[in-house]
């Protein structure tokens, strides 16, 4: 068995695993293909965070059926593996292989006992902070690299199944993160994003006890490292100090996700989010008075029990006063295992979509407004791609806003002369509610320096 192909569902941290177990599988002599009828192994890494996003890979599985037997091997990975455990042997008796997201760097043991003939492999366990030493990573982006300094969550969001599927927090020692920086420095890595589901609540293990801002000033040091973005934070655990770090190097990037989930403080409370809307704003005070125009992007949840409409009001009222730069929303969906499913008051879905709707349409207002204040600037961009069909560079600002624009000496990638992986200075001239547009100013300069 050694043609493998990978499917991956979820967050950022689930795409991030992917990458190690590429590698690790690419390490044992695997190959990787684009299709699973092509595949030997097939894997799925799973999402669990509401109820479409579990039944995708059911829904997957189903497809493959017929083919499972004729020396195809089906696995389970991430957090419906976690979550369901043995239950997806049940659902779905051709899937062979179970792991959650701490064990993948016992993958290949796993797999040696799949192809010893054992049907029903699991690895569940989520007692180890082993996935943090992955040498085999291979990432599927040359300049940006994703970084994880902290596993689990110590939360207990009412609606959130992520505790369960992740377990406990475990945090990366400094001198790791920042020995893996300066390697992908040296790679030609430019842009390095520190991951975590709460990367405010980082501590580090070792002698030093660095929190979070510390390790984020530390990692914008690294020479060679010109961007550091970081994700998720959660407004109970952030400090003033992390506008601080931010304030005080630009390699930092002015950007913060900073998810709400509700603007009302009672909503707020029964997610047990533990801040109410009041603290939430102190925290965005402070960035609306840092030196640099940093950023604010959100998560809201429409339809928590018992949402009433004042409350979704509030949430109305707060994403005027912030002004998001943008917004992730979703309908409350419910999720095993957590304690909003003891909410009796559920909102009809109809009502859910007609408040997502509503939100969306006020955001998209906010963006246009916010966007449009950018016409007229010069921004430094990543350089990501080429649009062909629009014949425009592809780019992506500190702020992480999408920059397409034009370069009359490059108008298009020739004879392997291209802008991708380099750093280009763009006049903005145009913007949308989603992106901005504009043209080059300066020669790009190249990734790293
Ligand atoms: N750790 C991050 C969020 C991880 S999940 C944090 O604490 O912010 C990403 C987003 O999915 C959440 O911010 C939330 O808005 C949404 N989400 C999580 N559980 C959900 C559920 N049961 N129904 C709808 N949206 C949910
Ligand atoms: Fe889920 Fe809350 Fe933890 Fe985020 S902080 S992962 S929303 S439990
Ligand atoms: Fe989904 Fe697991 Fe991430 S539930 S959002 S893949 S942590």
């Amino acid at each position: 068995m050694k043609t493998f192909y990978i499917e991956t569902f979820g967050c950022q941290m689930n795409a991030h695993d992917s990458e190690k177990v590429v590698g690790t599988l690419l390490q044992k002599g695997y190959t990787q293909v684009e299709r699973p009828d092509e595949a030997e192994l097939v894997l799925y890494n799973t999402c669990s965070i509401r109820d479409k996003a579990e039944q995708k890979v059911f829904s997957r599985l189903q497809q493959f059926k017929r083919e499972a037997g004729n020396g195809k091997v089906f696995g389970v990975l991430g957090c419906v593996a976690q979550q369901e455990g043995e239950r997806i042997f049940e659902r779905a008796p051709h899937v062979s292989l179970v792991a959650g997201s701490a064990s993948y760097t016992k993958l290949p043991e796993l797999l040696v006992q799949v192809e010893g003939g054992n049907r029903r492999v699991t690895g569940l366990s989520l007692d180890t902070d082993q996935t943090f030493d992955t040498p085999f990573t291979q990432r599927d982006n040359p300049h940006r690299a994703y970084i994880t300094i902290i596993e689990g969550c110590d939360k207990a969001c009412a609606y959130c199944v992520v505790p369960f599927t992740r377990g406990p927090e475990r945090s990366r020692t400094s001198e790791s993160v920042l020995r893996e920086a300066s390697t992908l420095a040296g790679s030609g890595y430019s842009e390095i994003q520190l991951l975590g589901q709460n990367v405010n609540s980082y501590r580090d293990p070792s002698s030093s006890g660095w929190d979070f801002a510390q390790l984020l000033a530390n990692t914008g040091n690294v020479p060679g490292i010109r961007r550091v973005r970081f994700t998720t934070s959660h407004p109970r655990d952030f400090v003033k100090d992390i506008v601080d770090a931010i304030d005080d190097n630009p390699v930092l990037c002015n950007h913060v996700h900073l998810p709400v989930q509700s603007g009302s403080s009672s909503v707020l409370s029964r997610m047990q989010r533990l801040y109410s809307r009041d603290q939430y704003m102190r925290r965005i005070e402070w960035m609306k008075n840092a030196k640099r125009n940093i950023a604010i992007t959100t998560d809201i949840i429409v339809g928590f029990p018992g949402e009433t409409e004042s409350d979704f009001e509030q949430t109305l009222q707060l994403a005027e006063e912030v002004e998001y730069d943008s917004m992730f929303i979703f309908k409350y969906s419910k999720r095993p295992n957590t304690s909003a499913l003891q909410f009796e008051d559920h909102i009809p879905e109809e009502e859910k979509t007609r408040r997502l709707m509503v939100l969306q349409e006020r955001q998209r207002a906010i963006q246009i407004r916010r966007n449009a204040e950018f016409i007229g600037k010069s921004e430094e961009v990543l350089v990501e791609g080429y649009n062909v069909a629009t014949r425009q560079w592809i780019g992506r600002t500190t702020q992480n806003k999408t920059l397409n624009f034009c370069d009359s000496n490059l108008p298009a990638p020739a004879d392997g002369d291209t802008l991708v992986g380099r750093y280009a200075q763009v006049l903005v001239t145009r913007a949308g509610p989603n992106s901005l547009a504009g043209e080059r100013l300066a020669p790009a300069v190249p990734g790293v320096q």
